[in-house]
């Protein structure tokens, strides 16, 4: 008889239900996989003839003809090993069809018939239940993965003879219980209270997060850079559960979800190192994965020393920090990832890291200095709102015992800014002040008189650029927020002022 296993394609982010259909004929014993399979998938073969004889089923000696439909998706990785091995069972009668009803079925085979763990079971999940699939038969070692999506029923498979013994009610395997998603908490890794002295880099940094602006922090080495930002993600504001599960199914394409916790909690903090390929930064590869800058969706992207990433690098992430998605060019066709991140970058001032500091001295050129400073392209800084100089600290203020504010505490603060902003962007679709392009700035970001000379005169003395200008206003709105002040006072435009750029272009 021709049986039919629903299976599930993933490809980037996209999902394609997959529909295993298996007929046997007479011809020599042969399996012929037709349908736009990748090698991985031809290799099924093997693994599914193994397995069914060590399950103790027959093998049939016939042809047995494998379609994967529809044949326009490509059908990639190790997933349909299962469907293709359940079907091959039906057809010849050995399992009932029925068992099989609107359900989806995947997972990798091993020799002696294991299921194994496949990446990308989230999205699979939630596609499953929006198009009215009932149950889902998984590895058993993404079960807790997959029963994140409620109204779902998930069969976790550890072998395929258990799965046999399942389907023929031998043995009924129960359902894994519907994963109860409650309020998400924070996992501090570094707490804002560690952090001695540098009051003026932690302020702008509890603004960055308030408002969601991207940060260049520059100074001598051992300051405390890296520190910071290391502590920017504990004052974010939590994410909600969509949040949530948006990032967790990046990560589970990427195959980065940890065994044992299938939910990510807290937002990403990615922290690549300058010798980082393109595909590791942007996405990309054979199969494609998401990169650093789509990991760090909806968290922080954290560029350390970043003059030392390259020209070509830098460029590339213009189109994520405009658009929030980052789009991959393959031979079949053009994918895209989610790419919201928050970027946090630092820098020395020069090569030797001492310009600018009154203790010790700098032992560069100006030209060196110029052209070490020149590395960071223009388009790169102009979405940068907040430049912090952070200093050496004298070693008074590094020892003392003195505990600052938990983060908890400034997190608590950026919450309450962020609820003004959703508010404030109901009907514009943005989500925080850093978003506001000039249509938004001039309808959020009005000044009295007194703001307005003080613009003006600022915009003299500094030579302040129009995007300067408009940075500038967006953070003094964020400033304001922050106070619970619905007018931007002149305060708040002076401090926001302070964040601009000193010696970089402008
Ligand atoms: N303000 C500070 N408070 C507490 N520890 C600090 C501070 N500044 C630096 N440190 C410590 O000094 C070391 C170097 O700091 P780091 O953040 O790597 O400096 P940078 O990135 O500026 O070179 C770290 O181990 C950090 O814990
Ligand atoms: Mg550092």
């Amino acid at each position: 008889m021709l049986a039919r296993i629903y299976s599930c394609s993933i490809i980037g982010l996209e999902t394609a239900i997959v529909e295993v259909e298996v007929d046997t004929g007479q011809g020599l014993p042969a399996m012929i996989i037709v349908g736009l399979p990748d090698t991985a998938v031809q290799e099924s073969r093997e693994r599914v003839q193994m397995a069914i004889k060590n399950a103790g089923m027959i093998y049939p000696r016939k042809r047995i003809t494998v379609n994967l439909a529809p044949a326009s998706v490509k059908k990639e990785g190790p997933a349909y090993d299962l469907p293709i091995a359940l079907a091959v069972l039906v057809a010849t009668e050995q399992i009932p069809q029925a068992a099989f009803s609107n359900s989806l079925v995947v997972g990798e085979l091993s020799l002696d018939g294991g299921v194994r763990h496949v990446r990308g079971i989230l999205p699979m999940a939630a596609a499953a239940r929006q198009l009215g699939f009932t149950r889902m038969f998984v590895p058993e070692a993404d079960a807790a993965e997959a029963a994140l999506i409620p109204d779902l029923e998930i069969i976790p498979v550890r072998t395929i003879l258990d799965l046999i013994s399942h389907v023929k009610g031998e043995n009924p395997i129960s359902p894994y219980p519907q994963v109860e998603i409650s309020e998400i908490q924070v996992e501090v890794q570094t707490d804002f209270q560690e952090i001695k002295g540098q009051e003026h880099a932690k302020r702008a940094l509890e603004i960055a997060a308030a408002g969601g602006h991207n940060v260049l922090m520059s100074g001598p080495p051992g300051t405390g850079k890296t520190l910071l930002a290391r502590a920017l993600p504990a004052i974010l504001p939590r994410m909600t559960i969509d949040e949530a599960l948006d990032v967790t199914r990046i990560y589970s394409i990427a195959d980065k979800l940890p065994r044992d916790v299938p939910l990510v909690r807290s937002r990403p903090f990615r922290a690549p190192h300058h010798t980082i390929s393109h595909a590791g930064l942007v996405g990309g590869g054979n199969t494609p994965h998401p990169g650093e800058i789509s990991l760090a969706h909806r968290g922080v992207l954290f560029l350390d020393e970043l003059p030392e990433f390259g020209m070509r690098v830098l460029e590339v992430l213009r189109q994520p920090l405009e658009d929030k998605i980052v789009t991959i060019s393959r031979a079949q066709g053009s994918l895209t990832f989610p790419a919201n991140f928050q970027l946090v970058a630092a820098m020395n001032p020069c090569p030797c890291g001492n310009y600018g500091d009154p203790v010790k001295a700098c032992t560069c050129s100006p030209s060196t200095i110029t052209k070490y400073q020149k590395r960071i392209s223009g388009p790169l800084l102009d979405r940068i709102d907040i430049f912090i100089e952070v200093p050496r600290i004298d070693y008074e203020k590094l020892s003392d015992k003195r505990q600052g504010e938990p983060s908890e505490v400034v997190r608590n603060r950026v919450e309450a800014a962020r609820q003004i902003q959703r508010e404030r962007f109901k009907e514009d679709g943005l989500s925080c002040n850093a978003d506001m392009r000039p249509a938004e700035i001039r309808k959020y970001c009005i000044l009295d008189e007194t703001g307005t000379n003080l613009m003006r005169t600022a915009m003299q003395q500094f030579q302040l650029s129009a995007r300067a200008y408009h940075r500038i206003l967006k953070l003094a709105r964020t400033i304001a927020d922050l106070a619970g002040s619905p007018n931007i006072q002149t305060a708040h435009l002076a401090e926001a002022l302070q964040y601009r750029h000193r010696n970089l272009l402008n």
